[in-house]
């Protein structure tokens, strides 16, 4: 631990976990163009964007109708079902993309010809081919990619990374997720995508794994099983392992139960273990304890919810990148890194062997 980290009563405020939009000058420099007006564009991205103020000036889907409710419901100028034109725009400087990943690479390669900056949705990819093949289509483009992890924007996320970078807890040995949920949800795309838990909706917290300990794990270890009956085509429970280099003196484990059936069970908690305390986050609740103080425990009640607000983050980092001419946190260089993870584990629990990342 640093010499000068503090102790329990760490200076703590709502502006070090809410991300600051970009300045005005930002804002009003950079026209978006949404493709995908699907759910999660209209259900978040559309609304976090309204709120932070940011430009959409054009949205594109390949079904009509989505466009033009899209462009009805949040005033949006100009929509297409054709990609070339909102491409062809002027007033497009980048492409907020949210199509479903098996339809991304022809778009991303489409899109980088045209030489407009992506923020895409994850998961990016459906294998490791072609999040390559994407990452480097862009690069040769000379585009700016970033995907959109924006759970790394959450605020509940980013104010346990703040405890994390103060030293409150001393060396973290131990990061530890347990998320109860249940998506077997008849007639969903869910239930039919194979691997489910863990490439899509687990890409999260894989990806929150780099994020809260800043390292790329060594080995990775997973466990997944069925729930008798389930619809799922792929296990919806999977419990994750990660073994970081040598020296690292940490691990992590990802738990995920995406199929309990008692929703008053239901919750996501992160606990972080350091050699000076503990951090337990459950949903907006961040409690933190000292070794050096016992029987005390703080308790602070975070604002705002990574549904919509997490939105505004990515695509604030987004613009401040271009602005700014740097690589974006969450690029697609990084991306790739989170999904080997998820990879690894898919073979992992398919194999029963633990996954040597080298
Ligand atoms: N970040 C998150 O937490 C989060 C949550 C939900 C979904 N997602 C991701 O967002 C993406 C979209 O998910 P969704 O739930 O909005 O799906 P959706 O099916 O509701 O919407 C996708 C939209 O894309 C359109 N589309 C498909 N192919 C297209 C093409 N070639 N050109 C233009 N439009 C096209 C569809 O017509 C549809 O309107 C997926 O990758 C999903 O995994 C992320």
């Amino acid at each position: 631990m640093a010499a000068d980290a503090p102790g329990l009563d760490f200076a703590f405020s709502e502006a070090d976990y809410r991300p600051a939009a970009p300045p005005p000058e930002v804002v009003a420099r950079y026209g978006i163009g949404l493709v995908g007006c699907g759910g999660i564009a209209r259900g978040a991205h559309l609304p976090a964007y309204r709120r932070a103020g940011y430009r959409v000036t054009a949205c594109c889907d390949v079904v009509e109708a989505s466009a033009r409710k899209a462009a009805a419901d949040f005033g949006i100028p100009f929509w297409t079902s054709e990609l070339d034109a909102l491409l062809s725009r002027p007033d497009v400087d980048l492409v907020d993309l949210a199509v479903p990943a098996a339809e991304r690479r022809p778009l991303v390669e489409a899109i980088a010809r045209a030489g407009k900056p992506i923020l895409s949705q994850k998961p990016f990819a459906l294998s490791m081919d072609d999040a390559r093949a994407m990452v480097e289509a862009c690069a040769r483009a000379g585009v700016p990619l970033m995907i959109n992890q924006q759970a790394r924007w959450a605020p509940a996320h980013r104010a346990l990374r703040r405890v994390l970078d103060l030293g409150v807890l001393g060396h973290v040995y131990s990061v530890l997720h347990v998320l109860r949920s249940w998506q077997d949800e008849p007639g969903s795309w869910y239930v039919r995508m194979p691997d489910f838990n863990i490439v899509d909706h687990g890409i999260h917290f894989i990806d929150l794994s780099r994020f809260f300990t800043g390292l790329s794990p060594r080995r990775v270890k997973a466990l997944t099983t069925r729930m008798p009956g389930q619809l799922a085509v792929t296990p919806m429970i999977y419990t994750i392992a990660l073994e970081y280099p040598e020296g690292s003196e940490v691990m992590t484990t990802l738990h995920f139960n995406n199929i309990v059936r008692a929703a008053e069970t239901h919750g996501s908690t992160w606990y972080a273990d350091g050699t000076e305390g503990s951090a337990v986050l459950a949903g907006d609740l961040l409690s933190v304890a000292r070794r050096d103080r016992p029987g005390e425990k703080r308790t602070l009640r975070l604002r705002g919810r990574w549904f919509p607000d997490a939105f505004g983050g990515s695509m604030g980092e987004m613009l401040t990148a271009l602005a700014e001419g740097r690589e974006p946190a969450t690029s697609g260089w990084d991306n790739l890194a989170s999904i080997r993870i998820a990879y690894a584990a898919v073979e992992s629990a398919a194999t029963g062997g633990a996954v040597d990342l080298g």
